[in-house]
């Protein structure tokens, strides 16, 4: 399915126009090799189309020539999903990039799969509303992308990740058939929920073109802090204890000591509050009134628990400390190419996970080194393996890693998905059953398997 001929190169030219089929080398480069550099592919075809009905007639002539496609937002997915590593077609979908009018009145918007987060979000808080999911690649990633991965980010402690954001979608399945649904009603038992199969699809069932958003109120008044500890364990615990009694609590992310270190470096800030401690936390409570006291007396509950805290209360001073969360993944991204692990643990064997895996990654690769951040109220620790010298790590700590996870109870992908780094790995999380119902569902929507054929579900043993 890698190269085609110049009738059907026509055929899919002649669909979306001259300017939005792109073949030239230097055109495609950036569609076919993902964020972090690790997962390189080549297409001889990124399609762009501007509507809906372009990528039912795009998916129409792929499904006919049985040519293979894969869906692409904004190309920040970090499990190798979005690029074309079989020399497939790109569709990338951009151009979808309408936001509807807000429904005030439901607190919902419909917007189109192609619409940024960053764009979404200015979009609804002119009517003093917002978009529960959030993460740091808010300026690339869209609905769309987000809907296929069920992205997770900073604030699921509060409201959920992508899949309980959503009311409906408008998607094109490989046959080019449309399916709609963006009545946005709160109450709509007719059967299964495409919308909730749709997220964490990950493009192997649909190409989603709409989206139908549950919105939340804007919270302006905020209060961060940054906290130290003396062990990862105590972090835990503060975690548990700030989880039941902040009523607010909208985000509590953890920042490991190599990643700490790290990410100060990069931004050339030294770090806030005691730079002994093995973990800190940046937490945020929101709400419409100021919600610093709530915060204040639970962090001074904690007690001996917290080696230090600094507190952030204007915008400024907030940005401040969230920077050293927010850019951690550039910081590891200057040190070399990642094996991006990420994980989610039971909250009894984190402290214990944490301390073990740098000597579990050197017993494999003697010369990798581990940096750790995360969404502790989730309980979500990402594991970033680094190579020697800028060099990739061994392969094999990615089992070695995965492997642990799965014995202690934990998921190998918290919130970034299979795609093609980790489907290798899924039977430790889903039985053999589970992986032939998840290939019975991908056939029924996609018989003849166009759709993002790397992704998610592993080779049929022969
Ligand atoms: P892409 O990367 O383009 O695609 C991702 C997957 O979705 C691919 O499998 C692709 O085929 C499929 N896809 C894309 N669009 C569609 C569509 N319209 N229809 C069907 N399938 C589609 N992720 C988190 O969960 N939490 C975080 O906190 C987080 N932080 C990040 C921070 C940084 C700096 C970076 C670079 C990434 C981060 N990510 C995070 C990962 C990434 O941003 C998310 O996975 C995001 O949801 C991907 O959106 P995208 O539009 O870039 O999708
Ligand atoms: C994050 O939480 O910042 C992201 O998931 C990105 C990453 O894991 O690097
Ligand atoms: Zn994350």
């Amino acid at each position: 399915m890698t190269s085609l001929d110049k009738s059907l190169l026509d055929e899919f030219e002649s669909i979306v126009g001259a300017s939005h089929a792109l073949h030239e080398d230097e055109l495609v480069a950036s569609y076919s090799t993902d964020w972090t550099g690790r997962f390189k592919g080549s297409t001889p075809l990124v399609l762009r189309p501007g509507t809906t009905e372009e990528v039912a007639q795009i998916l129409r002539v792929a499904s006919d020539a049985n040519v293979a496609l894969v869906p692409q937002g904004g190309n920040t997915g970090l499990v190798g999903g979005s690029v074309p590593l079989r020399g497939e077609v790109v569709l990338s979908l951009l151009r979808l990039n309408v936001c509807e009018p807000v429904d005030v009145l439901a607190q919902q918007v419909s917007l189109g799969a192609g619409v940024t987060l960053a764009q979404a979000q200015n979009h609804v808080s002119p009517f003093n509303l917002a978009i529960g999911v959030d993460l740091a690649a808010r300026d690339s990633c869209t609905i769309g992308g987000m809907i296929a991965t069920n992205a997770g980010g900073i604030n699921v402690v509060r409201y959920g990740p992508m899949r309980d954001q959503l009311l409906g979608v408008e998607a094109v399945t490989a046959d080019g058939s449309s399916i709609s649904h963006l009545e946005g009603l709160e109450k709509d038992n007719t059967g299964y929920h495409l919308p909730g199969l749709f997220a964490g699809s990950e493009g192997s069932l649909a190409v989603i073109t709409k989206a139908r958003l549950r919105l939340h109120p804007q919270l302006d008044e905020r209060c961060s802090a940054m906290l130290a500890f003396k062990s990862v364990g105590d972090a835990v615990s503060a975690t548990a204890q700030l989880r039941r009694s902040v009523p607010d609590l909208h985000a509590v992310e953890v920042i490991f000591r190599e990643a700490m270190d790290l990410v100060s470096d990069y931004i050339s800030t030294s770090i806030p509050v005691r730079s002994d401690g093995s973990a800190w936390l940046i937490v945020e409570a929101a709400s419409s009134s100021d919600p610093t006291d709530q915060l204040a007396q639970a962090i001074g509950d904690l007690g001996d628990l917290v080696l230090d805290v600094a507190v952030g209360h204007d915008s400024t001073s907030r940005a401040g400390l969230w920077q050293f969360r927010e850019k951690i993944t550039e910081a590891i991204a200057t040190r070399g190419t990642p094996h991006k692990l990420d994980v989610t643990l039971p909250a009894s064997e984190l402290a214990e996970f944490v301390s073990r895996i740098p000597e579990i990654i050197s017993e494999v690769d003697r010369r990798a080194t581990a940096v750790m951040f995360g969404h502790l109220g989730d309980g979500n620790v990402h594991v970033n393996v680094l190579g020697d010298d800028g060099l990739e790590p061994d392969n094999e700590v990615e089992s070695a890693v995965l492997g642990y996870v799965a014995q202690l109870g934990g998921s190998i992908s918290a919130e970034h998905g299979i795609g093609t780094a980790k489907k290798e790995f899924l039977h430790l999380n889903r039985s053999g059953q589970e992986i032939a119902i998840f290939r019975a569902i991908k056939s029924s929507f996609d018989p003849k398997g166009i759709l993002s054929p790397n992704t998610l579900i592993p080779a049929e043993e022969q």
